[in-house]
């Protein structure tokens, strides 16, 4: 069974209280501080750029997750590993040459992953599986916070789990997207064990991050 992680969204956090939310984080035993890179092309929205990435890479030994939701994301791959990114994450949508970068991330040390809009089937993954540590299934259409879970994504997830163990790779299957208490465990039960929480969860107002770390983990241990 593969080991159950959560990341916290760093867009989520309260940036005019960083340095305080990354504590909370790393009393709560964050795994993942996961950023969400946004370019305003490949998503609306522009978000997380290199100098605030910098900042808290000094501020923190939480691992750096990368999630980069920009076009052609090969440019960058060097930039994020000088900044200290464990995993480094592009959209297949957004990398023509998908399995160069791939090899292009690993050849760095780093863990590479692939992301996948809602839209977009699984099968495009198909020739590089043996190059990809982590599958990122989108459960909202990237780009802001605050959203409803895309309920097709759930046999997604079911699909991806089902695809690695025939091909017997043990690949982290990571959901970004309305990851509440209530869609954690169905979003485990399909078989994802990296878990993004956002304003559904870890960041929800009322709730102290300690306590939404708890009940995300309680969450996928239900499944
Ligand atoms: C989508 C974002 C959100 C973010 C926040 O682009 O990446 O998924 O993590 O999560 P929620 O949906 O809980 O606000
Ligand atoms: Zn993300």
């Amino acid at each position: 069974m593969p080991q159950i992680k959560v990341c916290a969204s760093l867009a989520c956090a309260d940036l005019l209280n960083l340095e305080r939310d990354l504590r909370a984080m790393e009393a709560a035993g964050i795994d993942y501080l996961h950023i969400d890179v946004m370019d305003g092309t490949f998503v609306p929205n522009l978000a997380l750029g290199t100098d605030l990435l910098r900042a808290v890479g000094r501020a923190t030994r939480i691992p750096l997750d990368v999630h980069l939701m920009i076009e052609r994301p090969e440019r960058y791959i060097e930039t994020f590993h000088v900044l200290g990114a464990q995993v480094l994450t592009v959209h297949q949508e957004a990398s023509i040459h998908l399995q160069r970068t791939l090899a292009a991330i690993r050849g760095l040390g780093m863990r590479a992953g692939v992301a996948l809009n809602p839209a977009t089937p699984l099968e495009t993954l198909r020739y590089v599986l043996d190059d990809i540590d982590l599958l990122l299934i989108m459960t909202v259409n990237p780009g802001f916070a605050g959203q409803k879970l895309i309920p097709s994504t759930l046999g997604k997830i079911a699909d991806a789990r089902a695809l690695f163990e025939a091909h017997h790779r043990e690949v982290d299957i990571q959901v970004d997207g309305n990851v509440s208490f209530e869609n954690a465990v169905r979003m485990a039960q399909a078989g994802a064990n990296w878990l993004v929480g956002g304003t559904s969860s870890l960041f929800m107002s009322g709730l102290t991050i300690a306590e939404g770390a708890r009940q995300l983990r309680t969450a996928a241990g239900a499944a």
